[in-house]
């Protein structure tokens, strides 16, 4: 696609772009975005329902193969003194079933299909998917700067009896060089005491939030501000390659940045389109 069809201008600050984000992503020219954020489908846990989905590769290197090779041309397109800010979150392996059920509180979690366990695990192993794909970005070249704990005070409950509730996924901060644009200052939280300010810190308390429009889960507005604050200025363009329910958009129009929004489902631009507007 030709490249003029897809830059965002002045009147039209957020666009949103039809197809496969590795197809897709080869259209934006070298060094055209200050900032990244994204939340890439996790290996295994939901179904998109269309041809091409990532996340859906019966093995998982493959799947750390297809994102490592979206994060290499992410790492082209955006510019020398960007950052790159990755949602993700570790999984278990499904230990042998073949597909899952719907649940009662959330029906969207039913799969027809369930990925096998990785070579060298087992039956309830905690597959570190979130690690292995930020080494393997750190192996590329990027510089991992942060591993944020989000942690969600309003988890799913799991019906579990031996093991914790996991109530945290990360949000890895990576650059492509040493030196980068960020602005501490506007994202300074204050102190226990609340007579100052301080550098924000690692764990961001951060409650989900439900968007029924949208059959997997939207980030919350508030996970992704700080990311884009200290990572941009306004009139700066940001990257969504996974643009989902497009929250990144929103809040880019919020902020008076700039964004570009690549995502395969046809029947997710419609709502992208209508909650942006
Ligand atoms: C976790 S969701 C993103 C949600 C988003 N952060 C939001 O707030 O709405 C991941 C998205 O990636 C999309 N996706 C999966 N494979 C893709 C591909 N090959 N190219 C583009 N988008 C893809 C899915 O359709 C889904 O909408």
């Amino acid at each position: 696609m030709n490249y003029s069809k897809i830059k965002p201008t002045k009147k039209n600050p957020i666009s949103v772009v039809n197809g496969d984000t590795r197809d897709l992503i080869k259209s934006l020219p070298d060094n055209s975005v200050q900032c990244v954020i994204t939340s890439p489908p996790y290996w295994g846990v939901r179904d998109y329902g269309v041809e091409n989905q990532i996340g859906a590769e019966p093995d998982i290197k493959d799947y750390i193969k297809d994102l490592v090779e979206v994060f290499s041309e992410v790492r082209r397109v955006l510019k020398d003194d960007g950052t790159f800010w990755l949602n993700i979150a570790n999984t278990y392996t499904s230990g042998g079933r073949k597909w899952r059920q719907k649940d009662s509180k959330n029906k969207n979690r039913g799969m027809s299909y369930r990925p096998p366990t990785p070579e060298g695990l087992k039956k309830k192993d905690l597959i570190g998917v979130a690690w292995m794909l930020a080494m393997e970005c750190q192996k590329e070249g990027w510089y991992l700067r942060n591993d944020i704990i989000w942690h969600k005070p309003n988890c799913q409950p799991e019906s579990v009896r031996d093991r914790l509730t996991v109530s945290h996924e990360y949000v890895f901060m990576f650059t492509k060089s040493e030196k980068y644009l960020f602005n501490q200052q506007a994202i300074k939280e204050p102190t226990a005491d609340g007579k100052s300010t301080r550098n924000k810190r690692t764990v961001w308390s951060v409650n989900t939030e439900p968007f029924p429009d949208a059959h997997f889960a939207v980030f919350p507005p508030s996970l992704i501000e700080p990311c884009m604050l200290s990572g941009t200025n306004e009139g700066d363009t940001v990257l969504d390659p996974f643009f989902g329910a497009g929250t990144v958009g929103l809040v880019a129009k919020s902020l008076n940045r700039k964004c570009i929004g690549l995502e395969l489902n046809p029947d997710y631009i419609d709502i992208i389109n209508k909650r942006i507007s």
